[in-house]
């Protein structure tokens, strides 16, 4: 059986009190911990940036830190991201010309930092076509980005197959995210269409008990 992973992400968490939070989510199992940066421009939403992950990198050292960054021109703030400790990070397919994704995916690399594009919604899989060869991870959103506790888009699924027969019809080994709307209701469905890592905010921040609700989610 595929071995599932779980981000929960910190949007959801209580942000007075992230060091424990975040302490909370690892100590129950968590995989990897997933740092939301919005820009209010690529999406109609202000979340956290660069100090984010400086701080959890000093409090957090063996953390993989999972970084999806939903701004416009990501090649801007790649190397600051890079250099204060993320372990992967996520650029959008729609956030600049392609061109220009492809020298930020680059750079990425160069650093030895793991990459991965997302692709909202409305964006197919054609649009992987130059990159997927040497990607990491494929981050395929199940609601529109922007805003934690939206309802999953049961309509993605079949992008999640199409992409997953992609991956293996040219023998890859990239990982499929999913991002939104993730419950122990959903996570069946994304894990059966063919995701390995799951993005949890509201189904994990929101519970007592973490160390459930993320095993709950891991649908073994
Ligand atoms: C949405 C963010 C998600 C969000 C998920 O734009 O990318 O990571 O935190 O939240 P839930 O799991 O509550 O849908
Ligand atoms: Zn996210």
């Amino acid at each position: 059986m595929t071995n599932i992973r779980i981000a929960p992400s910190i949007l959801a968490a209580d942000l007075s009190r992230l060091g424990d939070e975040v302490r909370d989510v690892l100590d129950g199992g968590a995989d990897y911990i997933h740092v939301d940066v919005m820009d209010g421009y690529f999406v109609p939403n202000l979340s956290f940036g660069i100090p984010i992950v400086t701080s959890l990198r000093k409090a957090f050292p063996e953390a993989f830190l999972d970084v999806h960054l939903m701004i416009k021109q990501p090649g801007r703030f790649v190397k600051a991201f890079v250099e204060e400790g993320a372990s992967l990070i996520t650029i959008h397919a729609e956030a600049d010309d392609p061109a220009y994704i492809g020298l930020a995916l680059n750079e990425i690399r160069a650093h030895g930092v793991r990459t991965c594009v997302s692709l909202r919604p409305k964006t197919s899989i054609s649009a992987l076509e130059r990159w997927l060869d040497d990607l990491d991870m494929v981050l395929i959103m199940t609601v529109e980005p922007g805003f934690g506790g939206q309802s999953f888009m049961l309509d993605q699924l079949g992008k999640i197959q199409e992409l997953r027969a992609a991956i293996e019809a040219r023998g890859l080994n990239c990982d499929i995210e999913v991002d939104g709307g993730i419950t122990a209701k959903t996570a069946p469905l994304a894990i059966e269409a063919g995701a390995n890592v799951l993005v949890s905010g509201s189904a994990v921040f929101g519970r007592k008990d973490r160390r459930t609700a993320i095993e709950e989610l891991r649908c073994r």
